[in-house]
């Protein structure tokens, strides 16, 4: 039987006990001290997913970028910068917060289609690694602003090389009708650009394809892609020391609990077998959900069992403020009840939150333990692009934030 959790709103104290002792109901009735909703961050299962990182990716000639982007959270930064990952950012936001947070200049890479230019300057003088570059125009714009600023800037060209991800439309970036990256048709012209303009060193290829991808089939396409391109820039007398595949890589969000760590091996692997890497360049990669979605969960109370005429509602206190994943793209989260004994009979509701939305839709039909009031509910694999895409819609306060080492929430 694992732990449960209990967090003391007075000393900010995380407390954990044993289910056999306590459940969270009890605790609920003693003290009221467990404050939902809130996200639950475990820094074990954070580290030991670094580690696997670390380990799959050993002998290659590569960094790893954290997308900030995922889970900006200070304390999950720090782990990711103390491991000696870069940061891969997307605005100067997330420069500044990667820096703050202890990840050198030099391994921050930027990217986004509309980097402003008090941006562009800030980054040039903080010194990053290298600008993702997105538009033809960015290339004239960043090679301008380095110059006046007396500076040359690192670039790379990111490049949409059309590879389908097979994933949601909303967070599929590759295909030829994206707004992201500099299309492949157009890259000699960019190449160009990028090698003559003055302000410029050309760095390399940057390439994202998209998120939540559960086969290695479009990344081992993707890396015969960047292969080629890689090839005809040195084929130009250009020299490449930068080799950028994004991220994307998918995670388990049907069994969270039992298969926490995403298959690392199997990415690292196919980047090992597919690139053509030249003498002294470095892969580079930048993972976002694959490193923290499972690290963290939702907790939250269930406010009101209401019986409708044909669906039964379990309306509880975290919403689409706090997770709107499900909203967005139809995502689908796993939700237990925490609360109910073992054995308890089941029933199907509608799991939904108090705002005053109807898409404020955790999850239709779903079969949960037999469910009432004050129980507590864990949404799981919200470590990744939930609480980073919170709101204050409705005006509703930002949800609390505990970290634990390791206990389970069962
Ligand atoms: N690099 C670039 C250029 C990106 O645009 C992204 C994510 C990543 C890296 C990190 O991708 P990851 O390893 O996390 O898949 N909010 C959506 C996901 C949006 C992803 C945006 N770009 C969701 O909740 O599914």
């Amino acid at each position: 039987m694992g732990s449960i959790i209990r967090h003391d709103k007075e000393d900010n104290a995380l407390f954990v006990q044993q289910k056999k002792d306590y459940t969270i109901n009890n605790y609920m009735k003693l003290d009221q001290s467990i404050v939902t909703p809130c996200y639950v961050y475990d820094l074990a299962l954070l580290r030991q997913t670094l580690d696997t990182i670390i380990s799959a990716s050993a002998g290659m000639p590569a960094r790893v970028h954290y997308a900030l982007k995922a889970n900006p959270d200070a304390r999950i930064v720090a782990e990711v910068a103390q491991r000696g990952f870069g940061a891969d950012c997307v605005s100067i936001g997330e420069v500044r917060h990667a820096i703050a947070c202890g990840i050198s200049a030099d391994k921050c890479v930027y990217s986004g289609v509309g980097k402003t230019d008090p941006e562009i300057i800030e980054a040039i003088h903080l010194g990053i690694e290298c600008f993702n570059v997105e538009s033809l125009e960015e290339l004239q714009i960043i090679s301008h602003l380095a110059s006046q600023n007396g500076k040359v800037a690192p670039i790379a060209l990111r490049i949409n090389p059309h590879i389908d991800a097979h994933t949601h439309h909303y967070i599929t970036t590759g295909l030829a009708e994206n707004k992201f990256g500099i299309d492949i048709s157009l890259f000699d012209q960019a190449l160009h650009l990028a090698t003559t303009l003055p302000g410029l060193r050309f760095r390399g290829i940057h390439c994202h394809i998209g998120s939540q991808i559960l086969t290695n089939e479009p990344f081992a396409l993707l890396c015969t892609r960047i292969n080629d391109l890689v090839a005809r820039a040195r084929q130009a007398g250009a020299s490449v020391d930068y080799i950028n595949v994004g991220g994307g890589l998918g995670v388990d969000y049907e069994e969270p609990v039992t298969n926490p760590i995403a298959d690392f091996q199997g990415f690292f692997d196919t980047l090992r077998q597919g690139l053509d890497v030249p003498a002294g360049a470095l892969i580079h990669c930048e993972l976002g959900r694959s490193i923290v979605a499972q690290c963290g969960t939702i907790l939250s109370c269930v406010i009101y069992v209401k019986e409708g005429l044909e669906r039964h509602f379990v309306i509880i206190d975290a919403g689409m403020n706090n997770l709107i994943r499900p909203a967005l793209y139809q995502a689908v989260h796993r939700i237990d009840n925490l609360s109910a004994p073992n054995g308890t009979p089941t029933a199907t509701y509608d799991i939904v939150g108090p705002v005053c939305e109807t898409a404020d839709t955790f999850a239709e039909g779903y079969v949960l333990p037999r469910t009432r009031r004050g129980d507590i509910l864990a949404i799981r694999s919200a470590g990744a692009y939930a609480e980073s895409m919170a709101s204050q819609y409705n005006l509703r306060q930002p949800a609390a934030v505990v970290y634990t080492e390791g206990e389970e929430i069962l």
